[in-house]
């Protein structure tokens, strides 16, 4: 059994529930953050080692709340994952300082002040950060650009906080995602069903193997990526795609 104290952003679906699950049935504790009430209390209900925290990714105050909360409840802090994300498709024809802004606030700016307000714990434990990516934060697309954007600069973070935290005994590494069954699409991205219909049939036909992922097989390497078999490993993006970034 593991007793590590594990801190995961967006845990109320998808990618985020999946790896939270994950991380308590090896033994470690986690708190997982997200905004809806109800979303979470069944995260929290799934497994006796996660507790839950209504807390917004971009915000500053909710940052320095998450990491005292886990504190509070566990007197340490071992890993920081990053997974809560904004999206859009959103052409540059329909781009505004708003809907730009949201995106990068929760994707760049939420990131750094989760890292920054964790770092005396992380450095008292030599723990790890894990940002969670996309393929599109290293692969063109269009209409995606400004999502695209915000996950290349959280890649690019990955890499420096790398170099940065090295001294101190911390690794920061990122899993990069691709398309995945989860409420993404109807969710960050706005879309409607069918809208979303259509767009996992364009993505199954792009992905060389053949099909989306599953949240557990992203949150497979979240988990190894802040845990001791990593342990010689820092400033990596592990994509994991079904080899979308290659077609
Ligand atoms: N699914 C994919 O195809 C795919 C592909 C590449 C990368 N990713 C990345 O994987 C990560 C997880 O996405 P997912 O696919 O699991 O999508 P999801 O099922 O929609 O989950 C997104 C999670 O982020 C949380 N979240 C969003 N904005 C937040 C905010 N401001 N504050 C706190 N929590 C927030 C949501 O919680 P609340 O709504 O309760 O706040 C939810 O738990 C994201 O970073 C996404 O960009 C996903």
């Amino acid at each position: 059994m593991n007793d590590k104290v594990i801190i995961l952003t967006g845990g109320t679906s998808g990618i985020g529930r999946a790896a939270a699950l994950a991380f308590a049935r090896q033994g470690d504790k986690v708190l997982v953050t997200g905004r809806r009430p109800g979303p979470l209390e069944e995260t929290v209900a799934e497994h006796p080692n996660i507790a839950g925290l209504i807390a917004d990714a971009a915000s500053a105050d909710d940052a320095r709340r998450t990491v005292a909360k886990a504190i509070e409840a566990w007197g340490r802090l071992d890993a920081v994952i990053n997974n809560a994300g904004a999206g859009a498709i959103l052409p540059l024809e329909d781009a505004t300082a708003d809907r730009i802004a949201d995106i990068f606030a929760v994707n760049v700016v939420g990131p750094s002040l989760l890292a920054a307000a964790a770092l005396p714990h992380l450095r008292a434990t030599r723990g790890a950060i894990v940002n969670v990516s996309s393929t599109y934060g290293h692969k063109p697309a269009a209409g995606l650009s400004h999502y695209a954007a915000s996950k290349a600069a959280l890649e690019h973070l990955t890499r420096c906080w790398a170099l940065e935290l090295a001294p101190l005994g911390v690794r920061v590494n990122a899993v990069a995602a691709g398309p995945t069954e989860s409420g993404a699409l109807t969710g960050m991205m706005g879309l409607s069903d069918e809208q979303a219909a259509a767009v996992k049939e364009q993505e199954r036909a792009r992905i060389p193997l053949g099909r989306r992922g599953l949240p557990d097989e992203v949150a497979g390497w979240i988990v190894r990526l802040a845990g001791p078999a990593t342990q010689w490993m820092t400033g990596q993006i592990m994509t994991v795609d079904g080899g979308l970034e290659l077609a």
